[in-house]
């Protein structure tokens, strides 16, 4: 008896660590959306990737290749300006990782500007 509570347990464990693992990954559409804007990217470059200000670029519809490397060399401080000093400032924004970065530019290569 002891063993089965044990074992149900254990297994209830292994479940919701499965769920915690799955609900953290970026393989959605929607993942990549809210990485988008839980990492304040929509603060500056606007909602679909169209920026809130003439001196910020829009995002929507750029090359993923291009977004990944300026979007690493800007947080490895290599492409450093005033502006891109406004990004690497932000503790949100220079904490995005890899996976992350990636994850962000298939959301902007892919958003769709008509309603
Ligand atoms: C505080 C405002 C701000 C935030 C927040 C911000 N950016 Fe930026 N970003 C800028 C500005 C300003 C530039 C342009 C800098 C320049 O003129 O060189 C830029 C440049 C970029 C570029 C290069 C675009 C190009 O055409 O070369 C990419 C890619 C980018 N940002 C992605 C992101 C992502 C992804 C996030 C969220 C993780 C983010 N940014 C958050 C302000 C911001």
């Amino acid at each position: 008896m002891k063993k089965t509570i044990q074992l149900c347990v254990l297994s209830l464990l292994i479940f919701f660590l499965m769920l915690i693992s799955s609900t953290s990954a970026q393989d959605s559409e929607q993942d990549r959306e809210r990485l988008y804007m839980t990492k304040f990217c929509i603060t500056c470059h606007g909602q679909k990737g169209i920026s809130v200000a003439p001196n910020y670029p829009n995002l929507a519809k750029q090359n993923e290749q291009y977004l990944v490397s300026q979007m690493k060399d800007i947080i490895k401080k290599k492409r450093a300006n005033k502006l891109t000093l406004l990004m690497t400032e932000h503790p949100v924004v220079i904490s995005i990782s890899d996976e992350e970065i990636a994850a962000v530019a298939i959301y902007m290569t892919n958003i769709k500007l008509t309603p």
